[in-house]
């Protein structure tokens, strides 16, 4: 039988982000700040979003490459849509967009959540990576790519989180939704699902024995996760070896949902 398969000159890199020309929000700490770092020192052209100035123009520094900081909320629809147009006026396009910015402001029961709290969590963690999406895709073109960061709360909550699950499933929603409307433009969608990682956002966590504990042990790799586990997860959905990937949830959890 002939084999009918054609076998490439070669296969595009793995996680391979040289020039790629790349929007992070929530650039400023945190997970962002560590995809930041990994995206510059892989070659690519980053463009550090949140809303603490002071802060993005701290890790622009740090990095090895060249960046933009631009400063905004990414709830505001007209602020993304602006930044869309900067990296076309800057850099003459745009190849992936990560919506990475979020919040967990509350540690709280249904009772104990006032509604204007869950209205905030879902504005930012929901909204604000619908608006991003929508700015992103009127501005790129074939080979474009949307990435979310998810949660493993999103599909396994745990007390006291309704809000930010609920948003974080939300996300996964969306990026399917998003990732068949995009499909024929040549974007993929995918969600980056991180499991328990040590940040300003999960402080709590780290810094209370028994939610700390909790971490631990539902996590069969008995660890949090380290800043060199996070980034290949999202330069692999950046680069070209995953042209044909979309609508999909990749989990960096050290096995959270299997436990
Ligand atoms: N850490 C974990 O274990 C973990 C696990 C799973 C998923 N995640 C997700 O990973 C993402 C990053 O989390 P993190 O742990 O790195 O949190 P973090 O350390 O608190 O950082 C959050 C980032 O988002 C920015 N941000 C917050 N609200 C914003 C807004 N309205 N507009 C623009 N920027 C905004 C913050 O900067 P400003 O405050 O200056 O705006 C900051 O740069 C979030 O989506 C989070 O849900 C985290």
């Amino acid at each position: 039988m002939p084999d009918l398969i054609d076998i490439p000159a070669s296969f595009a890199g793995v996680g391979d982000v040289t020039d790629k020309r790349v929007v992070i929000t929530g650039a400023s700490r945190g997970l962002g700040r560590v995809l930041a770092h990994a995206f510059s020192q892989g070659g690519a052209r980053v463009a550090l979003v949140a809303r603490t100035e002071t802060d993005l123009k701290a890790v622009a520094e740090e990095l090895p490459g060249s960046s933009l900081v631009l400063s905004g909320d990414v709830t505001d629809g007209e602020f993304n849509e602006a930044v869309a147009d900067a990296t076309v006026a800057e850099w003459g396009g745009l190849d992936v967009w990560i919506c990475n910015a979020g919040i967990s402001p509350v540690l709280a029961g249904p009772l104990k959540t006032d509604p204007s709290v869950w209205r905030e969590i879902l504005e930012v963690n929901l909204t604000g990576a619908f608006l991003g999406a929508r700015a992103a895709a009127r501005v790129m073109r074939e080979g474009g790519r949307l990435i979310f960061t998810g949660s493993v709360l999103g599909e396994r909550p745990r007390e006291g989180l309704t809000a930010y699950s609920a948003s974080k499933a939300g996300l996964v929603g969306m990026a399917k939704g998003l990732a068949l409307d995009l499909a024929s433009s040549g974007i993929t969608v995918n969600v980056v699902a991180p499991g328990w990682f040590d940040s300003p956002l999960a402080e709590r966590w780290k810094n209370s024995p028994e939610l700390g504990a909790g971490v631990l042990g539902h996590t069969p790799q008995r660890r949090w996760g380290e800043s060199t586990d996070l980034a290949g997860a999202y330069q692999f959905l950046a680069s070209d070896a995953s042209t044909f990937i979309t609508g999909t949830v990749l989990t960096v959890d050290g096995g959270y949902l299997l436990a």
